[in-house]
């Protein structure tokens, strides 16, 4: 993505208040885990990313938007918490993630294809990747940033699918969810 692109997310991030509400999809799916290691991929403001930190998981966010971040160390500054944060476009492929690195990953309503293969490699045996992305809307020009009707669990052929959802009726803000675990070989 381009730097333009980021001065949009930037730009908008300064001109909203700040929303830290975290999605319903990641609340529903973890809140029986034991905290462990969490990812939080284009993290915006980190609503997601401090609602893990709260009981205990040791969660690193990352976002191309510098402002996103500043406002997610803010908010955990607020609440002490600790949130290990990275500001990368996750675009460049230059963020390196170690194999089986972590218990949960998070992107949520963000789509990138070429992020899935390098972050199965990255979730530990037995974790999950729970992640959700606009959904392409019938008769609108392809948009590489939304995924087609039964995509996202696609990438997830290997592994235990959880939960999925899509709505039957596609509007311009409907999501794609998909909860995955990695299977113990
Ligand atoms: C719709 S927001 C989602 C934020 C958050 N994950 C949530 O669920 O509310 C999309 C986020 O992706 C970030 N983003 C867009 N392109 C990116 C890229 N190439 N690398 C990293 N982050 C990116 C934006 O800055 C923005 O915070």
């Amino acid at each position: 993505m381009s730097a333009t692109s980021h001065s949009h997310w930037d730009e908008r991030y300064r001109s909203l208040e700040p929303d830290f509400t975290p999605a319903a999809l990641v609340v529903n799916a973890v809140s029986l885990l034991t905290p462990g290691r969490a990812l939080d991929l284009a993290c915006g403001a980190g609503g997601n990313a401090l609602w893990l930190a709260e009981p205990g998981w040791q969660v690193t966010a990352v976002d191309a938007s510098a402002v996103a971040i500043n406002l997610l160390h803010q908010e955990a500054a607020r609440r002490a918490l600790v949130v290990k944060t990275l500001v990368a476009d996750l675009e460049t492929g230059k963020l390196s993630l170690d194999a089986g690195a972590w218990e949960l990953i998070v992107i949520s309503k963000y789509f990138q294809r070429d992020l899935f293969v390098p972050v199965k490699q990255a979730v530990a045996t037995g974790g999950l990747v729970i992640t959700s992305a606009l959904l392409q809307e019938p008769g609108k020009k392809d948009s590489p940033f939304r995924v087609q009707r039964g995509e996202l669990r696609g990438f997830f052929g290997d592994w235990e699918i959880l939960l999925e959802h899509e709505p039957e009726v596609i509007a311009s803000h409907s999501l794609a969810e998909v909860v995955a675990r990695k299977p113990r070989v």
